[in-house]
Order: structure tokens, then sequence, then C-alpha cells
């Protein structure tokens, strides 16, 4: 049985009958790390909120255990909740913030002080125990919030957003730690995030969200690999799939993806896919590194290669984005850190046409 389990839950607030979540339906099997991602507004807290108790239910269930808890204060849910602003205490030491949650709950003055030990281990603060808030580093504090939550041992731990006050740097190390935690705890936990990278290095399972609708539910591959639509297509990858609106024709029994400039033809093994769609719009998605530049690559098939204006060239050190116009269609090509074409430079653009995908233009839905 799921660990925490939602069914076609929903949530309007009123006033003004704004539907944040839009009946989702989601197991998290126990010990598992799922992470919630979206763009912001799209219902992740919400959601999040609502199996913490934060926030009632509209219409659906929510089961933890085996127990439907629609009605269950937080409190008695057995979970435990970080937020992206940490609240500690200020007038407290680091032990009292974290003893604080299980002091109220009446533990015992020894396991207290053994459960904040152990967290302050597993988490590197053991040294600052004493210390106040105020003496302590944005990373460090996070880490008391995360230890806030570890010394309760809940069934269930729910994350939002806990690393967005972070610089990008510290966000990565905290990425690393957070995986290591979650292998060492063995807990089941649920993270909401923004940020897709976040999401693709952090969760067993990815819930794609978009206007309080999940898109689609995925390990980080196939989410990557098999996007259900364009939505799931555009928002997981960085520099985000190119998307071309084209057509498909047929020329001597094969077909082709054509938008003028660009015509490159269909791999055999996407032919049962396209055939229907023969003489009529398809949307076309290619991510921007299975676009090569032509004079990097052993062997360029003429008919999967394009002639395109290199506009900007950005060096991120291990690999360059070229930004590039294909006729009147801005295209991005993710390349090796040592190629560096000249701006204004025509190149020749190799399509690796095993890799792309086709979406119905006006569903939007990726054809399978
Ligand atoms: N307390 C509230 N009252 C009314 N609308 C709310 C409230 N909280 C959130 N919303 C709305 O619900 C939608 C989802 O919000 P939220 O769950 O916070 O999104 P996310 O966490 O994905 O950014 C947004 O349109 C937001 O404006
Ligand atoms: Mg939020």
């Amino acid at each position: 049985m799921a660990q925490v389990s939602l069914q076609e839950v929903s949530k309007v607030y009123q006033p003004g009958d704004i539907k944040a979540v839009d009946r989702i339906s989601l197991d998290v099997e126990s010990r598992e790390f799922v992470v919630l991602v979206g763009p912001s507004g799209c219902g992740k807290s919400t959601t999040l909120r609502m199996v913490a108790g934060l926030e009632e239910v509209t219409s659906g269930k929510i089961t933890i255990g085996d127990r439907l808890v629609n009605d269950v204060p937080p409190k008695d849910r057995d979970i435990a909740m970080v937020f992206q602003t940490y609240a500690l205490y200020p007038h407290m030491t680091v032990f009292e913030n974290m003893a604080f949650g299980l002091s109220l709950r009446g533990y015992p003055k020894l396991e207290v002080a053994n459960r904040v030990k152990e967290a302050a281990e597993i988490l590197g603060i053991s040294r600052l125990l004493n210390r106040k808030p105020r003496e302590l580093s944005g990373g460090e504090r996070q880490r008391v919030a995360l230890g806030r939550a570890i010394v309760r041992k809940p069934v269930v731990f729910l994350f939002d957003e806990p690393l967005s006050n972070l610089d990008a740097k510290l966000r990565g190390q905290m990425r690393t730690e957070l995986n290591k935690l979650h292998l060492r705890l063995q807990s089941t936990m649920i993270y909401v995030t923004h940020d897709q990278m976040e999401a693709m290095t952090l969760g067993n399972r990815i819930a794609v969200m978009h206007q309080g609708v999940i898109q689609q539910v995925a390990d980080p591959a196939n989410l990557y690999e098999h996007p259900v639509n364009r939505f799931v297509a555009s928002f997981i990858g960085s520099p985000p799939m190119n998307f071309i609106l084209g057509k498909i024709i047929r020329k001597n029994g094969r077909f082709y993806f054509d938008q003028g400039p660009c015509r490159v033809k269909v791999a055999d093994e996407m032919n049962p896919r396209v055939a229907s769609f023969e003489g009529n719009p398809i949307l076309f998605g290619i991510r921007p590194e299975d676009i090569y530049d032509k004079l990097f690559v052993q062997y360029a098939p003429p008919e999967n290669t394009v002639t395109a204006r290199v506009e900007v060239v950005e060096p991120m050190g291990a690999e360059v984005y070229l930004h590039l116009l294909l006729g009147a269609q801005s295209v991005t090509a993710r390349v090796g850190g040592h190629e560096r074409p000249k701006v204004n430079q025509d190149i020749d653009l190799v399509f690796d046409m095993s890799k792309v995908h086709f979406f119905d233009p006006n569903t939007e839905v990726a054809i399978v």
C-alpha cells in the first residue's frame, strides 16, 4: 500500500473560486522520494499543504499509511514539513530550535537530547548547537530547519522549495546532501520545487504539474525521453527543447518533416507515428543536444542536414550553446566546448532524427 495517496484531490480557494489543484491523483510509495515540479502558481504548495493538513481539501481523499487523513489535524499526521523560509526562533539556540517540537510533545529530556545530537551529526552541525540563528549562514540555518524535521522521525517528510533561499553553489551541495539524507533515513519524502534541475537530480519519480493538473509522473530518464506533451517536453531540460511547426510530407515513399529551410527525413521507426499526419501540420521537437555541427560529426546523412545562421555563441565551459536562425525559426544547439563558430556565419546542422519528438499541434499531446 502506498505511504501517501492522493485520490482525485482538488482545492478551490474562496472567495474567487480559484481552482488551485484540479483532481490530482498520486501514490507515493514507502521510502520513495517524489518531486512535484512545475512553474510558480501551478498548485505545488497547495498540494503539499493539503497533505500536511495545513489546507483543507475541497474534494477527494488523502491517505497516509492506511488512514484517511482528510479530517486529521496536522499534528496527528506523523509528517514533518520544511519550508523555504526557515522560521527558526531567533531567541533560541540551534539545540533549542531543534528540541522545541519534541519537548512540546512531552518527550523525555534524554530522548530529546539524543535525537537532537543524532540529527546534528547527520547534518554536520554538531558544533553549532549553542549558537543563535543570527550567528549562522543561510545554508546552516537551512540545515537547522532540516534538523528540526529529522528529530521528529516522521513517517513522511514534506519539503516546500527548501533550497530556494540559498545561492546556486550551496543549492547544488544541499541537493547532494538531501540525496544522502534520503538514503540514510530511508523515509518517504515529497519535495516541491519550480526548478526542473533540482527535480531531476532528487526524485526517484517526478510529477510535473501545470495549472493545477499533474501532466505526467515518471522517473527522470523517462520524463526526459518520453514527455507526454509539449508542456512537459519544454519544462524539463535546459536549454529547453526546440519546437518547429511544420508538416509531414511524403516523397518517393518516404516521410519528411518539412518547414521551409528545415526539411529532414523522419527515421523509419517513426513512420507509423507520423503517417496519419501526411499533408497536415505537425509539431516537431528536438533537444539542443541532439543537434550537431556537421564539422564535428563522423557521418552526416544529407537528408538530416540543414543550414542555419549563427546568431549568438554562449560558451558554458564544457559545452557551447549556439542560438541559430533556421529560416525564420530560432533554434538552440548544445555542442562541444571547443566548437566556436562565428556569429553571422552559416553552418550545417545535423539532426539526430532517432531522438526527435512529434506532437499533435492542436492538442500538443505527444504522438506515440
Ligand atoms: N490562500 C489562498 N487564497 C487564494 N488563492 C490562493 C491561495 N494560496 C494559493 N492560491 C492560488 O492558488 C494557485 C496555486 O498556488 P500555489 O499552490 O501556491 O502554487 P505554487 O506553489 O505551485 O507556486 C495560485 O493561483 C495561487 O495564487
Ligand atoms: Mg509554492
